[in-house]
């Protein structure tokens, strides 16, 4: 080996050291640390990345029909036919996640890959095969499997008959979730039997699609969360007694949520009762045992003005609350955006304006991500998690979504700075206030099919070029910063967008390379 080879290398690994340890030192300033355990991940969901829609015996989701018959829903009319081709390219996929060090990798089971008619009548081995497949390659690298049963693409079979309004799809459901822990459970450390239900019936039985105006929307809405809420215990009931003790995993319930900040006319009431229309619905029959009172008055008394034969918020029997009660190990909340809430004045008059009778507010002065809804308020999360605290007695609680859409750049400053921002709430709510916080989970690990808005809107921390054939991954300026996240286990000072960076805080890989470079 010639000496200036050694020379150089030696040169090499000298400087990278001594940048390794400019920066710890830059950093420890604007670090805030996790505590131990804590843990730090990334989420997709089955529709949004697999593709492969219909290969190896897969039946027909209810987001393939939507996709392929009602395309003028969607924003750029696409569909997730071949979506990241994570179908495909799982064991890529797996690379990545190794590659940034994720704690856990949160993702979904296609019901339709498992079970084609919808019904257990014939399970499908190649998606059993699949799933088990991917699993593994995420036991090799040691990542917390975190599994959800069902994220929006049931069986479009069983949507004929009712969807989530019909009350059968709990047992439907149950006879999905018991295939799935019988063939892959052993696999899964965490288990989410529904994702957010919540925002699920609002989006899916309350869209524009559908002719409004007669009330009997929200009434589709409330039964959809309705029975959400019995399948998801039931299923959470049928692994505590059945697979806990020989899989060894947790299951728990996932929520949406929505923040609040300070503003006039937001008060304690007015915050109080967005928060049980918004969250309570679900959060309440699970923690405490039946919807918040609030909603039972005011959906009842509005139904019977509206001159129905009962409240629109149907009632759970005594045998129900107790099924629900209690069913499950943790609180999951996905969050991403706030609102002001403030009573509607116009209620004044005596005659109600819409169940919760609350306007939510937009401050103009907010800026949004390129989602319209996704109004930009780190201290909203905040606000939520002290709230769910104080309501629920402090449950173990697991952030499985929160993520910022932009078009696709490359260089992401407004992501690392959401997720900066967001973060520092998180920790500032554990460390400081106490709450039970045990995970913040990005989403998403990769750009994928954001529903209604198709690929308009990206929240991959790693980019994917749907161009290409090969749907190429690489990565992104946030993909590097979380990394250096979880490599130091503390947040990291957002850096500054290119031509303004101070040069004190970049990512040391990047001088790394830099460095690579010039020798
Ligand atoms: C929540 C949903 O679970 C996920 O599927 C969606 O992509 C994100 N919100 C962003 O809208």
């Amino acid at each position: 080996m010639d000496i200036t080879f050694i020379m150089r290398y030696f040169w090499m690994i000298t400087l990278t050291f001594s940048m390794f340890e400019a920066n710890v030192q830059c950093q420890t300033n604007d670090r805030r640390a996790f505590p131990d355990g804590f843990l730090l991940g990334a989420a997709s969901a089955s529709y949004q990345v697999e593709g492969a829609w219909n290969v190896n015996g897969k039946g027909e989701s209810h987001w393939d029909f939507i996709t392929h018959n009602q395309s003028e829903r969607i924003s750029d009319r696409s569909n997730g036919d071949i979506a990241c081709d994570s179908f495909n390219k799982y064991k890529e996929d797996v690379q990545w996640i190794k590659s940034i060090g994720l704690d856990h990798y949160r993702f979904s089971l296609s019901w339709t890959r498992i079970l084609p008619s919808g019904f257990n009548d014939t399970t499908n081995p190649n998606g059993i095969r699949y799933y088990r497949d991917l699993l593994e390659e995420l036991k090799v690298i040691n990542v917390t499997t975190v599994v959800t049963l069902y994220h929006r693409d049931h069986p479009q079979a069983l949507e004929n008959l009712g969807g989530w309004r019909n009350e059968r799809m709990v047992q439907w459901f149950e006879d999905y979730a018991k295939v799935v822990f019988d063939n892959l459970g052993h696999l899964v450390d965490i288990f989410i039997p529904i994702n957010e239900i919540n925002a699920l019936c609002a989006d899916e039985l309350n869209d524009t699609y559908k002719p409004r105006g007669n009330g009997l929307d929200d009434m589709g809405e409330y039964a959809c969360i309705h029975n959400g809420l019995k399948a998801h215990a039931k299923v959470w009931h049928l692994y505590d007694k059945n697979y806990r003790a020989t899989q060894g995993g947790m299951i728990g319930f996932v929520s949406s949520s929505r923040g609040w900040v300070p503003s006039e006319g937001v008060t304690e009431e007015s915050i109080d009762r967005y928060f049980q229309f918004r969250c309570g619905i679900v959060m309440h029959p699970i923690f405490i045992g039946d919807y918040p009172e609030i909603l039972k008055t005011r959906i009842g008394n509005i139904s019977n003005l509206e001159n129905l034969p009962e409240s629109r918020l149907p009632e759970f029997t005594d045998e129900w609350k107790n099924i629900i009660k209690g069913a499950t190990d943790f609180l999951g909340l996905n969050h991403y955006t706030s609102r002001l809430p403030i009573f509607d004045t116009s209620e004044k008059l005596g005659v109600p304006t819409s169940d919760s009778g609350i306007i939510e507010a937009v401050d103009p002065n907010w800026s949004t991500a390129s989602s319209q809804w996704l109004t930009i308020v780190p201290e909203g999360i905040g606000n939520v998690l002290r709230k769910i605290r104080d309501e629920y007695d402090n449950p173990a609680l697991y952030i499985f979504e929160n993520g910022f859409s932009d078009t696709g750049e490359t260089e992401d400053y407004a992501r690392i700075k959401y997720h900066y921002d967001y973060a520092s709430e998180v920790l500032k709510a554990t460390v400081r206030d106490g709450c039970n916080v045990k995970a913040y989970t990005v989403w998403s690990l990769l750009d994928n099919f954001e529903w209604y808005y198709g690929y308009t809107q990206r929240f991959g921390i790693l980019k994917v070029d749907f161009d290409s054939p090969n749907r190429t991954r690489s990565e992104k300026l946030s993909t590097q910063w979380l990394r250096e996240v979880i490599r130091t286990r503390t947040l990291i000072e957002p850096p500054a967008p290119s031509g303004t960076r101070s040069g004190s805080c970049e990512f040391i890989h990047e001088e790394t390379e830099k460095l690579v470079e010039k020798l």
